[in-house]
Order: C-alpha cells, then sequence, then structure tokens
C-alpha cells in the first residue's frame, strides 16, 4: 500500500497536534531525575493528555498497557513503564509517545540523561539525535525512503554505532502506523517515492553495541542482546516542497 497524503485541513490538526505532542513530552522529560519511578512518568503523561483533552495513541494499542513507551539504558524498544524501575543518577531514558488530536496520530519520542551522564552517554546522546537530524534533512519531495534510512544509518555508524534493523520508522496520521516503513538503514534512492503531504515518523533507533535485540516474554520489552545502552529520538515529519517540517516540535 502507499503512503496516504494528508490533506490541507490534517495537516493544519497534525501541525497543532504536533505542537502540543512536543510540549506534553518536554513537560514529562522535565520530571526526570534520580529517585522516581517510570511508572511516575506514565502517570505525568495521562495527567497531561487529561489537561489538554488528547487521547494517547498507545494505550490499549495492540493492549498496550500504559500512556508511554520507556527505556533505561539496554531497554531498547517498547519497554513498559513499572513502579518497580526507580531512576538512578547517570542513566540514559527514552520516552516516546503518541496521541491522537483531532482524529489524527502523533508520534514523538527523546531519550535523555538521569542527572548527570559520563562523556561517552554524552557522545552517544548527541550522536543518535544527529542520526535522526541527518534522516529528517533527506526527507524532500521527490526523494526516497531510503535516503532518509541511509542517511540515519551513516551517521550512526560513522559515529561507531549499530543501528536496530528489526523496528522500523512508519508513515503516521489517520492512524499510528501506515504505510511506509522507514528503516534506520538502507540504500540511497531506493523505496518509496517521497511526495508532498506524506507524514512519516522518522525514528532513529541505535545502539552503543551491537544491533540484536532480546525480546522480553511481557510481549513489549525489548533489551540490547549485549547489554550495552540504546538511544531512541523520533518526530513526525511532514514532506512539503519547502523542505521537511518537523511537526512534533514546539
Ligand atoms: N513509536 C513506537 C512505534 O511506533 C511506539 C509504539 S508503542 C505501542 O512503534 F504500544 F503503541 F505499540
Ligand atoms: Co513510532
Amino acid at each position: 500500500m502507499a503512503a496516504v497524503i494528508k490533506t490541507k485541513a490534517e495537516i493544519a490538526s497534525m501541525r497543532k497536534g504536533g505542537r502540543l505532542l512536543a510540549e506534553i513530552l518536554s513537560d514529562i522529560v522535565a520530571e526526570v531525575k534520580p529517585g522516581i519511578t517510570t511508572e511516575d512518568l506514565d502517570n505525568r503523561a495521562r495527567a497531561l493528555c487529561k489537561k489538554h483533552s488528547v487521547k494517547p495513541a498507545f494505550y490499549g494499542y495492540f493492549d498496550y498497557p500504559a500512556y508511554i513507551c520507556v527505556g533505561i539504558d539496554d531497554v531498547a524498544i517498547h519497554g513498559m513503564p513499572s513502579k518497580s524501575d526507580v531512576l538512578v543518577e547517570g542513566q540514559i531514558i527514552s520516552i516516546d509517545m503518541g496521541i491522537i488530536f483531532e482524529d489524527l496520530y502523533l508520534d514523538h519520542a527523546t531519550t535523555v540523561a538521569v542527572g548527570s551522564i559520563d562523556s561517552k552517554a554524552e557522545r552517544f546522546l548527541s550522536s543518535s539525535k544527529l542520526a535522526l537530524q541527518a534522516g529528517i534533512k533527506n526527507a524532500k519531495v521527490g526523494g526516497y525512503v531510503g535516503d532518509i534510512s541511509n542517511a540515519i544509518e551513516t551517521v550512526a555508524s560513522m559515529s561507531g554505532y549499530s543501528v536496530i534493523t528489526e523496528m522500523t520508522g512508519h508513515g503516521v496520521g489517520r492512524s499510528l502506523h501506515e504505510d511506509p516503513s522507514i528503516p534506520c538503514f538502507g540504500k540511497k534512492g531506493t523505496g518509496e517515492m517521497l511526495k508532498e503531504g506524506m507524514t512519516l515518523a522518522i525514528e532513529a533507533m541505535i545502539n552503543e553495541g551491537d544491533s540484536e535485540l532480546i525480546h522480553l516474554d511481557d510481549g513489549w520489552t525489548t533489551l540490547t542482546a549485549d547489554g550495552k545502552r540504546s538511544a531512541l529520538y523520533e518526530h513526525t515529519v511532514l514532506i512539503s516542497k519547502k523542505g521537511p517540517e518537523i511537526l512534533t516540535i514546539r
């Protein structure tokens, strides 16, 4: 199936929703400190959805039981909040959240430090963030999905890291996951052509070590097989003639 091209009205709604999600995620990030639990962060996400009258996109999705996905250190993608996961200084934590605003889905994630972190972790986070930025920069009308994927992979591997290969970014808007899939690796000029009006959840899923993941039997949580750290940065981006427009930004 081809990607969904959004109408002007849908784009206007997604702009508003994206701004709201950026605000919500940054309010959750502001809570991150040693001693709080990932359940506290989820409670904050729930309160913010209520405050802004938006629906969570993940809660209930294939019975997912929470408002956000969280990943401390070696927890990669789809980690679940828990009252027994207490944040400790020096850790990194990814927070991933989706909302439904005016019937349209937005998806956004970031990875931040818990207190102060060592320079190795700092470098890992800044390189992973750069990988997402490079991917977004290459999301152009007339370009290809592979241009985005290749840019993410290139930055990650040049920095000495690997990309997660078993999960992908995706189209987003009328539903949480639309075509096309946007892997974190690939060749330039391959895959679906990018057209004006597509909205894409571009995700940089980067591992400090090997790309291999382990799946826990809770059905959701994935961990790096080598126990090294994993980072996630994600924006919902509009493909437009004026260039890529990040929607999940304030
Ligand atoms: N950003 C993630 C994704 O697109 C989060 C999905 S969590 C789920 O896969 F619970 F909704 F599955
Ligand atoms: Co996503």
